[in-house]
């Protein structure tokens, strides 16, 4: 049985209030558009077809997907017309991209029934027998019809069985009914749920599972999504053998990776695109994105990471440390108040508190190299492009203008001068 899957993806996002669309809006760092698209796949459509606005068409042009305009938002049915020339299916299954939490059982669940066609309906429980969704009535324990909440009697209003939007119709009968729904008079909109209007011989899948058609509004409801995705996230790695102290205070990327045995202190951070390996600790207050922490590494407390940086094993950083773009060889560290930027670092070298790599000279960006076993003292500053050459030691306060050889000793800074008992003159002064 093939099956194409149509996702709608042009309503106007009113309610979010937001310049940016809300199925552009991360979710644990990715679009909410991007969660039904690879749901979708799980499924292996034959075609997955996105219909959108034109000002959202190149941000959800995936070389996945077939995209599609609809010109105007006038409707759910009004958006699948746009979609009817790319559907090459026996059946075709149509979402709301606006709904992320869908998984993929639910899906096939829907697209392998026997049944030519089929809706799924949510049971709502009593605490959200208010929302607006569109009611399934059923007449016998039969489909009957669906009416919108907006146009719903008091009695169908509480209905506990609510209208997800997902639905498999047969492409055929598809073709045939939709340029047959008429405008609702009231909105102005063609609504799809109509088609069962011509189309009534329909099977309704039931699911408790209300939490996975969560669909996406306003703020609080990407909040929630947000809030569930993040929940799921801590639950794995905690099931995986990571230490979370407080996981309710600590943020993953969907896309995060962390060996068993890692323990992570309360709020910290993580962004896209990061590997954290077996052992390591990350302390408190830490905010990390795009790096690859091997094993038995410490960061922070108070560290923050980016731009495709690497520990290698052993190696730490700690409070209020910032590494962008760098590399740390094993054992090598720089635990207070440092900046290191576009750096490579050897092994088993010691950065001292304070240093700063000067890596922008206001036009451009320009690297450091540090070698193996160096010792680079407080406070010092190395002025890039600039390479420190293994061995070397620097004294504390230097500006590191000049590489420097390997097993050298680098001082660069003004000579102390000692006035003795000039002190006792300026103390005179101040007693007068
Ligand atoms: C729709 C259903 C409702 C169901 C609910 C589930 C209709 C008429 N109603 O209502 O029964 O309970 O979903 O969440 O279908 N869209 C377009 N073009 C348009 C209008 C909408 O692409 O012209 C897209 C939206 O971007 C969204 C989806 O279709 O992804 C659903 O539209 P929305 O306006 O959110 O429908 P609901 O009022 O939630
Ligand atoms: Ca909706």
């Amino acid at each position: 049985m093939s099956v194409d899957f149509v996702i709608l993806a042009a309503g106007n996002s009113s309610r979010l209030h937001s310049t940016t669309p809300k199925f552009l809006h991360n979710i644990a760092g990715k679009p909410v558009i991007r969660y039904i698209i690879e749901t979708a796949h799980e499924c292996n459509p034959t075609n997955i077809i996105v219909v959108t606005r034109e000002e959202l068409k190149n941000d959800v042009n995936f070389n996945d997907v077939t995209v599609t305009v609809q010109p105007n938002p006038l409707g759910t049915a009004d958006a699948v017309k746009y979609a009817l020339d790319a559907l090459t299916s026996e059946y075709t299954v149509i979402l709301c991209g606006d709904m992320p939490l869908i998984s993929a059982e639910h899906l096939e669940c829907l697209a392998n029934t026997s049944s030519d066609n089929a809706l799924i309906a949510m049971t709502l429980p009593l605490e959200f027998q208010h929302m607006p969704y569109g009611r399934v009535v059923l007449n016998d324990g039969k489909f009957n019809k669906i009416v919108e909440y907006k146009n719903a009697s008091e009695t169908e209003k509480i209905i506990s069985l609510a209208n997800t939007g997902v639905y498999k119709i047969e492409t055929e009968l598809l073709k045939q009914y939709l340029p047959l729904i008429e405008k609702n008079t009231e909105s102005n909109e063609y609504y799809l749920t109509d088609i069962f209007k011509f189309i009534t011989d329909v099977e309704v899948i039931q699911s408790p599972d209300y939490e996975a058609f969560h669909g996406i509004n306003t703020m609080q409801d990407l909040t929630k999504a947000e809030a569930f995705v993040q929940n799921k996230l801590r639950r794995k790695f905690m099931e995986n053998g990571v230490k979370l102290i407080a996981p309710e205070t600590v943020y993953f990327s969907y896309d995060t990776v962390i060996e068993s045995g890692v323990e992570i202190e309360p709020n910290v951070i993580i962004g896209n695109n990061v590997k954290i390996g077996a052992g390591s600790r990350i302390y408190a207050f830490s905010h990390m994105q795009d790096c690859i922490i091997a094993q038995n590494v410490e960061i922070g407390p108070f560290a923050r990471i980016r731009g495709n940086s690497r520990f290698a094993d052993g190696s730490a950083i700690g409070n209020f440390v910032e590494v962008k773009g760098s590399e740390f060889g094993m054992k090598t560290k720089a635990k207070h108040l440092t900046y290191i930027g576009d750096t490579t670092i050897g092994e088993h070298t010691n950065i001292g508190a304070g240093t700063i790599t000067c890596n922008y000279d206001g036009v451009k960006k320009h690297k450091t190299t540090v070698g193996d076993n160096v010792f680079v003292g407080s406070n010092t500053t190395l002025i890039s492009p600039i390479t420190v050459n293994d061995g070397a030691i620097i004294g504390a306060g230097s500006t590191i203008t000049e590489d420097i050889p390997s097993n050298a000793l680098a001082i660069a800074r003004e000579r102390q001068t000692i006035y003795h008992n000039g002190a006792e003159k300026v103390w005179n002064k101040k007693k007068r």
